[in-house]
């Protein structure tokens, strides 16, 4: 299952972890990478000797590619030339422009991820210079740049931007999820919920407990956490404190109750305030489930935490029993029911 993105980027299988934030760990990226996969570090609030020392950490466990992603809603040329120092070749950029970022990164001979959350960003992204879309569905964890369900934006931004590679974003945590998603014309899954119930991911296991109880339900789509990132509306697990502020029909701040109050202590001793973007890494004092847990509808397909390693080669499996089931029901000419469970037919 190498599709041509795969051979671009120089990885074996179509299976991208998706940045993460700070729950992004060396031997996280290091363990996707060494299966196949590949893996991004999420760079965006690294300071820059943080981010060089991270990249060597990453590069000291695995020989094999890895990416680095950068947020633009604020200037990030100086990360991205302590990445391409460093030799990173695979970029992904969202929430921005990112025409002169992708052209120095061209200019190094590396390769563009554009992130788009509808047909329009999707045009914008390759207009800028992106080599591969990653087509983000409104189902997907963390800040969503759209409200489009991945099952029409996937195949929609196909037709908008083909034959420029489109990656999958939002809601894919199994094997099934990859074959729809190539079905739908995508040539890789970018998973996040599921890679931050990893062993290695860098969080809380309160947060990946949380994670693995969430039904299909137990994601919103809200506005309430915006301290250190306004204005960009993302998916969090419906805690206490995310329950509350919907059921007083949403108010914006400072009208939110218990505003401004300091609830935990990051592991470098910073307060962090109720309605920051903030979530629980490991090592992350106080109040832990009142903190932000982003998080994708996914998260009712996650029933475990396992080696990132053995996730990956779990998804490789789902994905071919799911294509011998199809390629079996599909030839058997109309013989065989198609489908599990008793037949609806008289
Ligand atoms: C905890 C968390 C942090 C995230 N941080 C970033 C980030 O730093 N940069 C980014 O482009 N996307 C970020 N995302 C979005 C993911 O890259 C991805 O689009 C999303 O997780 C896909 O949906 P899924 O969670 O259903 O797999 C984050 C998502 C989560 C859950």
């Amino acid at each position: 299952m190498r599709t041509a993105l795969c051979n671009a980027i120089g990885i074996d299988l179509p299976i991208i972890q998706a940045p993460i934030g700070s729950a992004c760990s060396p031997s996280l990226i290091a363990g996707v990478a060494d299966a196949g996969a590949l893996g991004m570090l999420a760079a965006s609030w690294l300071a820059p000797a943080e981010l060089r020392s991270t990249i060597r950490a990453i590069q000291s466990l695995s020989s094999r590619a890895f990416g680095v992603n950068l947020v633009l809603n604020r200037p990030q040329h100086h990360r991205l030339e302590v990445a391409l120092e460093e030799g990173v070749q695979v970029f992904s950029f969202a929430w921005g422009d990112l025409r002169g970022d992708a052209k120095r990164v061209h200019s190094a001979g590396g390769f563009v991820f554009g992130s788009a959350g509808s047909v329009e960003q999707a045009r914008r992204a390759v207009e800028a210079g992106a080599d591969a879309v990653v087509a983000q569905g409104w189902e997907a964890g963390g800040h969503v740049l759209g409200d489009v369900a991945l099952s029409v934006l996937l195949p929609a931004v196909c037709d908008a931007v083909g034959p420029v590679p489109v990656v999958a974003a939002g809601g894919i945590a199994d094997g099934r999820g990859l074959v729809a998603a190539l079905a739908l014309g995508g040539q890789a899954i970018w998973m996040g919920t599921r890679f931050l119930a990893a062993t290695e991911a860098q969080v809380d296991p309160l947060y990946q407990d949380r994670i693995i109880a969430a039904s299909d339900t137990g994601t919103a789509h809200a506005t309430i956490f915006d301290g250190g990132w306004p204005d960009a509306p993302h998916r969090v697990l419906r805690t206490p404190v995310v329950q509350a502020w919907d059921t007083m029909g949403r108010p914006a701040r400072p009208d939110r109750p218990r505003e401004g109050e300091i609830i935990a202590l990051a592991p470098d001793g910073q307060p962090v305030r109720i309605y920051d973007d903030t979530i629980p890494v490991a090592g992350t004092t106080g109040d832990l489930g009142a903190l932000a847990m982003y998080a994708g509808q996914s998260s009712a397909l996650v029933h475990g935490v396992a080696p990132a390693s053995a996730l990956v080669a779990k998804i490789m499996r789902e994905a071919e029993d799911t294509m011998a089931r199809l390629r079996a029901d599909w030839g058997s000419g109309g013989a065989r029911e198609i489908g599990q469970g008793p037949s609806r037919l008289p």
